[in-house]
């Protein structure tokens, strides 16, 4: 016997219900729920041997296949390069950059002999080809789609053959075999299970470009991240053109690597010279920090600011680091250093629009605020690696020996740490303290 199912589905948490309901009872949204996918369900047991399970050790193992995508960074976050026939879904802020590096990377894989099918659902052929020849991107081999009909997309496969295709972006395709508009929690679901059946079956690779929600998660359900094999965050500064790619989902690789690029006129730019030091002259209020992004150590450089404040209230301003992390490193200073700083404004800048969420570079917090305090420079070939505690203590943080080594590449020839840290490397100054007051009265 064949029964009609319907299921409702919340549009902003994705919570499935049997009924529709007015309040989400997860997310507490307001008429949220839409009717899902009418299913055909037989209510009769039905049994199939036509698939057996199979010995795990009699199974033989598949190499991955990867191609290169023409950029370092991207083919770096992806954990070596892209996968045969996998799902890669590309999220982030309107304007950061999504559309700009999906066509970077088309017309990259068209160098390499590939043909690539465009579909965009947002731009027209014309715009896109604006943008292309800002890029200076000229490929032969990319075709572009312009529709939003994903049936548009399956009807041209059937003459051509493409090894990659590009759906820019996921919400705003739709299929004629749902009722419900585009960028419907169905649609997204349902056009995204039939791209993920098309890249397995014929071994096409898919990149999607997904739009993000205002709190920064991708539209559509959570579903929609666990069905692709691949889930990259673009993230960044928009006043400053520094661009993160970061993985948060891989199924062929890691999750620790971030690409790091830089938006131009000409497109995005890899950044291979991890240093954000704005310029190399030394002056009062500059530290050098080494930060980790991921698994990758970044040379950065610490701008503090400290003048007499003209209120009845100091000021305290940071822009790249935690407001609260710095109030208690001034509040360390005036307790352990006996630095006199409640009548002054504090401001502390990370150069280059980078955000530092990890303890590694209080010791340069501090040394910056100390330096602006007492109008001493501080050299440009120094760095500063450890955390600050609250009483005073200066401990080791992780992956030591990497940060020491980016410091050297990078031409730093000396480095501050705490006295915990009981390694070493080989061509490099190394100069280690217990405690904040011991350290900063050593280089002040
Ligand atoms: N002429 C230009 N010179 C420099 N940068 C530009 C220029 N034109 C566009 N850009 C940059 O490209 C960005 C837009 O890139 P892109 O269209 O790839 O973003 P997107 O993430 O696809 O956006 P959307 O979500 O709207 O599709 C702009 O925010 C800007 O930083
Ligand atoms: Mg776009």
């Amino acid at each position: 016997m064949v029964k009609k199912k319907t299921n409702y589905i919340c549009q902003s948490c994705g919570a499935v219900a049997p009924k529709w309901t007015g309040k989400c009872p997860e997310c507490g949204a307001w008429n949220s729920f839409v009717e899902e996918v009418i299913e055909d369900v037989t209510t009769k047991k039905a049994y199939s041997f036509e698939n057996r399970p199979i010995l795990l050790s009699e199974i033989r193992g598949l190499e991955v296949d990867r191609t290169t995508s023409g950029i370092n960074e991207f083919d770096q976050v992806l954990g070596g390069g892209i996968v045969k026939g996998s799902v890669v879904l590309i999220g982030g802020e309107p304007g950061i950059g999504k559309s700009t590096i999906m066509l970077q990377i088309a017309s990259k894989l068209s160098d390499l002999q590939k043909s690539v099918l465009y579909l965009s659902g947002e731009e027209s052929a014309s715009q896109i080809k604006l943008r292309a020849e800002r890029l200076k991107v000229n490929s032969s081999n990319v075709s572009i789609l312009s529709t939003t009909n994903i049936n548009d997309l399956f009807g041209n496969l059937e003459e051509n053959i493409f090894d990659f295709i590009f759906i820019d972006s996921i919400q705003t395709v739709y299929s004629k075999d749902l009722n419900s508009s585009a960028g419907t929690v169905g649609q997204i679901r349902y056009v995204t299970q039939l791209l993920v059946e098309l890249a397995k079956s014929r071994g096409i690779t898919v990149f999607l470009v997904g739009q993000v929600t205002k709190d920064g998660a991708i539209a559509g359900p959570k579903v929609l991240e666990h069905l692709v094999d691949t889930v990259l965050y673009f993230e960044g500064d928009y006043t400053r053109g520094i661009r993160i790619l970061r993985a948060v989902k891989n199924r062929f690789g890691s999750t620790n690597e971030v690409g790091l690029f830089e938006m131009k006129s000409e497109g995005l730019k890899e950044i291979t010279t991890l240093a954000f030091i704005n310029s190399s002259e030394t002056a009062p209020g500059r530290a050098m920090a080494v930060t980790l992004e991921g698994t990758r150590p970044i040379v950065i450089e610490i701008q503090s600011l400290v003048s007499n404040t003209y209120f009845n209230f100091s000021k305290r301003n940071v822009n790249g680091m935690d407001l609260n992390r710095l109030h208690m490193l001034i509040a360390i200073l005036e307790k352990k250093v006996g630095a006199n700083l409640g009548q002054t404004d504090v401001f502390v800048n990370i150069a280059g629009g980078l955000k530092i969420n990890e303890p590694g570079a209080d010791m340069a917090v501090v040394a910056a605020i100390m330096s602006s305090f007492r109008e001493i420079s501080l050299p440009l070939n120094v760095a500063f690696i450890g955390e600050v505690g609250l009483t005073g203590e200066l401990r080791s943080v992780s992956s030591m020996n990497f940060r020491i080594n980016e410091c050297k590449k990078m031409g730093i020839s000396k480095v501050y740490l705490p006295a915990d840290y009981d390694d070493s490397v080989e061509g490099i100054e190394i100069v280690k303290f217990k405690k904040v007051d011991e350290f900063l009265n050593y280089i002040f």
